[in-house]
């Protein structure tokens, strides 16, 4: 059954379409996991902690490496037998966002990032992967509403730049789909309605 991803930077509103996605979906009558990475497996949220934990150093490999930890695990526990029991996941990121923050954020070969996240997911594709774009003043204002700012969220204008470049060149590439996540809640939760897959 469908897995569909949300991408985008932070603040563009991931975790709140996907609460929508996963609610509009389960008043459909469907069978829904709503995952996140990194998470959604007892190893997978004990390396969240040290991934997002200001207090970590961990240089740009390591960091590579942690995420695709967490998302190895999470592809063979829990989303490839979801998906063959015939249930829908909507996952708040995925590989996308390791291309974005790690290879063009960080600077690490894009090639070589490829290979870790292919070992990394396996046979795991997406049926949708949608990358929620806002103009970057509208995303800083979310996120100014917010508490305080994670490992990877603290590192500055630059580096958020390079990340929004990585998730164009997904767009670009054809590998997100993106969707116009400015304007209500609402608003962008129809717009990603209407992208769904149709399935019996
Ligand atoms: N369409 C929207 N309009 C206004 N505020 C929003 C919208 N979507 C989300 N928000 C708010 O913006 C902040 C960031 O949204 P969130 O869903 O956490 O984004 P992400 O998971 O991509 O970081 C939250 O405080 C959320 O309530
Ligand atoms: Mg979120």
């Amino acid at each position: 059954m469908p897995l569909i991803v949300l991408e985008g930077p932070d603040g563009c509103g991931k975790s709140t379409q996907a609460g929508l996605l996963t609610a509009h979906l389960q008043a459909a009558g469907r069978d829904v996991l709503r995952l996140r990475e990194p998470g959604g497996t007892k190893l997978g949220e004990a390396v969240r902690g040290i991934l997002l934990d200001p207090a970590t150093q961990a240089c740009a490999e390591a960091e590579l490496f942690g995420y695709q930890m967490a998302r190895a695990q999470l592809c063979r526990e829990v989303i490839a037998p979801a998906l063959a029991a015939g249930r829908w996941i909507v996952l708040d990121r995925f590989w996308h966002s390791t291309i974005a923050y790690q290879a063009y954020g960080l600077g690490l070969d894009p090639l070589r990032v490829r290979a870790a996240i292919d070992l990394a997911v396996g046979p795991v594709r997406p049926d949708l992967a949608l990358l929620l774009r806002i103009p970057d003043a509208v995303a800083s204002a979310r996120r100014g509403a917010r508490g305080a700012a994670d490992r990877i969220e603290s590192r500055g204008d630059d580096y958020r730049a390079r990340v929004l470049a990585g998730y164009e060149a997904l767009a670009a590439s054809g590998d997100l789909s993106p969707i116009d996540a400015d304007g209500t809640a609402d608003e962008v939760s129809a717009r990603i309605r209407s992208r769904l897959p149709a399935t019996g």
